[in-house]
């Protein structure tokens, strides 16, 4: 059993700084759990309270069963991988993945059919007389990714493990842990992952669910695209998704048939029915409006279908080869839409009366105090 709980866990530093408020979450036996959010909020805090690095000022953690609050790290079946991999220096890749190994005095046959295994499902067999200082980061990474694997713990916990690698090696190393996560469930070793990260695209593509954190506080635990399709409020809107949703604030006018959204003078959408029903109390009220960049798209400029189609000036074009963000303004309100290259290409920064359809059933409304999305009820 490698299920882990946290039951309404605090933390407060020993200079008074309150970085974690109280978080309950359940993370299942073999899932893959992202914790993601901004610098500060409290990610590492969170995992080195899991691991038993830092002390836990309230609440209760388990692991399986177990209450481990004043278990020490050795004893809580947990292996960590950090950021700056911290190997040993002197010794050899095969030393440095046998060392936990050894202090646990296991017998020397099962330490190097560990090490060895682990080290053909990372491919690193060829470094393992090397040390540390002989290698680059990817490979050092994955010595250190190695170096849990051997433990056969019950619980992984990667703190950014893959922020000093450049881009393309981030990727390749993303999809090789995400595999390892996979076989080693196949393998009938549970595999449960806490991984910390503030790469959105890592929590998008790893997490079986992403728990997003802001101010140590818990913004959402769901699935990487309930997550994307209904973000629970605003903040979670604005931080997953790249190029960010757009976010206005909008005054709700209630008209004959339905409910307008006033933008700026004169710019109006109307929106379908499925989501004025969420705004029947708000008449006159301002609220925050979220589109996604994709759910905005060039049309023809003469296209003046009403409610939906605004015409907007062209701050500036981003040509990402695939598609091209299209940075606009609606008398001064500033917005991105995101289009296949075709269209975007002839356009000029400066340009106005470019006409932009904005497709409203995909829109999101969050109450302006509270920040909660009105759509979710
Ligand atoms: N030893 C400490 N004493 C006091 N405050 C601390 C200590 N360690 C961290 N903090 C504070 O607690 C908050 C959470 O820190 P934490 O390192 O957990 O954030 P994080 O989400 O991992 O950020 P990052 O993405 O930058 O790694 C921060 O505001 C930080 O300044
Ligand atoms: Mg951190």
């Amino acid at each position: 059993m490698a299920t882990v709980e946290l039951k309404q866990v605090t933390k407060e530093y020993p200079n008074g700084y309150k970085a974690v408020h109280g978080i309950d979450l359940q993370i299942r036996d073999g899932e893959f759990m992202v914790f993601v959010g901004p610098s500060g909020c409290a990610k590492s805090t969170t995992l080195r309270m899991i691991a038993g690095l830092e002390e836990i000022s309230g609440g209760e953690i388990y692991i399986g069963n177990r209450m481990i609050n004043n278990l020490p790290p050795k004893d809580r079946g947990i292996a960590m991988v950090f950021q700056n991999y911290a190997l040993y220096p002197h010794m050899s890749v095969y030393e440095n993945m046998a060392f936990g190994l050894k202090v646990a005095k296991l017998p020397k046959a099962e330490i190097d059919k560990r090490v060895r295994e682990a080290a053909e499902k990372l491919e690193i067999t060829e470094l393992l007389h090397k040390k540390p200082k002989e290698m680059s980061g990817g490979q050092r990474q994955r010595v250190a990714v190695g170096r849990a694997i051997v433990r056969k713990p019950d619980v992984f916990l990667f703190d950014e493990p893959l922020s000093n690698l450049d881009a393309k090696l981030r990727v390749s190393m993303r999809i090789r842990i995400t595999q390892l996560h996979k076989e080693l469930q196949a393998a009938g070793q549970t595999a449960t992952m806490i991984y910390v990260t503030h790469d959105q695209v890592e929590a998008m593509t790893m997490g079986d669910r992403i728990c997003i954190l802001n101010y140590g506080k818990i913004m959402q635990v769901d699935t990487p695209l309930n997550v994307y399709n209904y973000p629970q409020n605003k903040f979670v809107a604005g931080f997953i998704g790249s190029p960010a949703m757009n976010l206005i604030q909008v005054r709700v006018i209630k008209t004959n048939g339905g409910v307008n959204l006033r933008l700026a003078d004169e710019l109006e959408l109307t929106l379908p029915p499925a989501k004025a029903q969420y705004l029947l109390d708000y008449d006159g009220k301002t609220i925050w409006f979220g589109i996604r960049p994709e759910h905005i798209s060039l049309v023809n400029a003469d296209d003046n279908t009403t409610g939906s189609t605004i015409h907007g000036a062209v701050e500036i074009v981003e040509q990402m080869g695939n598609e091209s963000y299209i940075h606009f303004s609606l008398n001064g309100v500033s917005l991105v839409a995101r289009t296949a290259q075709f269209g975007s290409q002839t356009l000029q920064q400066g340009q106005d009366r470019v006409a932009f359809r904005f497709l409203l059933e995909h829109c999101h409304l969050f109450d302006l105090d509270t920040e909660e999305n009105i759509g979710l009820k």
